[in-house]
């Protein structure tokens, strides 16, 4: 039997990167994937693969910055699956802009989606998780969340994310519903793209990382799974590194 079988998984920014990784392996795993994200046709066929291996998968256009676009994903998660066990608040952007370059529209907009689409996610999926007798909620933040990487809004939003995890842990550890976040290093993926097309950039992350090497998809997606699965019942308000070793140095 599957790690995650009998289970609803909701996981934002599925797509692609690691959204995509953790909704193959959950489907793997057993569990029933609703896949969102805001590029609708990509999403779709992430879905379709995962049916045609045998899944159960349904893919649906979010916006996770709109609440109403929430509201409307988990009307269709309950209508669909008739319950909702896990949250993967994983969809984000990246910005390289320093603080004196950084304009207060693009502040806005990485902080409506790294934050505020956390917040709203689980806003509107606690209700349905206490219904369900429980459930368990990862936030993916991010090193830049722990450590000076950047004095900017993703790291701003990653800060954000990490401290609600924990605050949302210690609230709704009464209803048994965990909250935990998952801190990830350099991970390969179109978001880190461009930054490791530059030669040194790729370098140096290598050499600063005590396993050397980079991070794939799914090197995430294992932790996630775990925090996902009832085999961390007993876990909430953690935050778990998955970086290679990079900020232990
Ligand atoms: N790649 C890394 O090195 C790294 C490191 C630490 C943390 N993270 C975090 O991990 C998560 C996944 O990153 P990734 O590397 O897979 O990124 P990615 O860019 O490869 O994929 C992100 C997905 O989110 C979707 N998305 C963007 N805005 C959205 C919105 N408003 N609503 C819904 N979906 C939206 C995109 O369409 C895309 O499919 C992000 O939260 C990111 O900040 C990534």
């Amino acid at each position: 039997m599957g790690r995650l079988a009998g289970k609803v998984a909701l996981i934002t920014g599925a797509a692609m990167g690691q959204g995509e990784a953790e909704a193959r392996l959950f489907a793997n795993e057993g569990a029933k994937v609703v896949l969102t994200d805001v590029q609708e046709e990509l999403v779709q066929k992430v879905a379709d693969s995962i049916i045609d291996s045998g899944g159960q998968a349904l893919a649906l256009k979010h916006d996770v910055s709109s609440e109403q676009d929430w509201q409307h994903v988990i009307e269709k998660t309950i209508e669909r699956f008739g319950t909702l066990n896990v949250l993967v608040n994983n969809a984000g952007i990246a910005t390289t802009s320093m603080m004196e370059n950084h304009s207060i529209e693009e502040w806005n907009k990485v902080m409506s989606i790294n934050a505020t689409g956390v917040f709203l996610g689980m806003k509107y999926a606690i209700p349905e998780m206490r219904k369900a007798g429980g459930g368990s909620i990862i936030n993916i933040s991010s090193i830049a969340g722990i450590l000076g990487m950047g004095t900017n809004a993703y790291s701003a939003s990653k800060g954000a994310v990490r401290v609600l995890t924990k605050a949302a842990a210690m609230d709704y550890a009464k209803d048994n519903i965990r909250v935990n976040s998952v801190h990830p290093g350099i991970i390969v993926t179109p978001m880190t793209k461009d930054l490791l097309e530059h030669e040194e950039t790729r370098k140096g992350f290598e050499a600063g990382t005590p396993l050397p090497r980079l991070g794939k998809p799914e090197d995430v997606a294992y932790g996630v799974l775990y925090l996902a699965s009832d085999e961390s019942s007993f876990v909430t308000g953690i935050e778990l590194v998955i970086d290679g070793g990079y900020i232990a140095r």
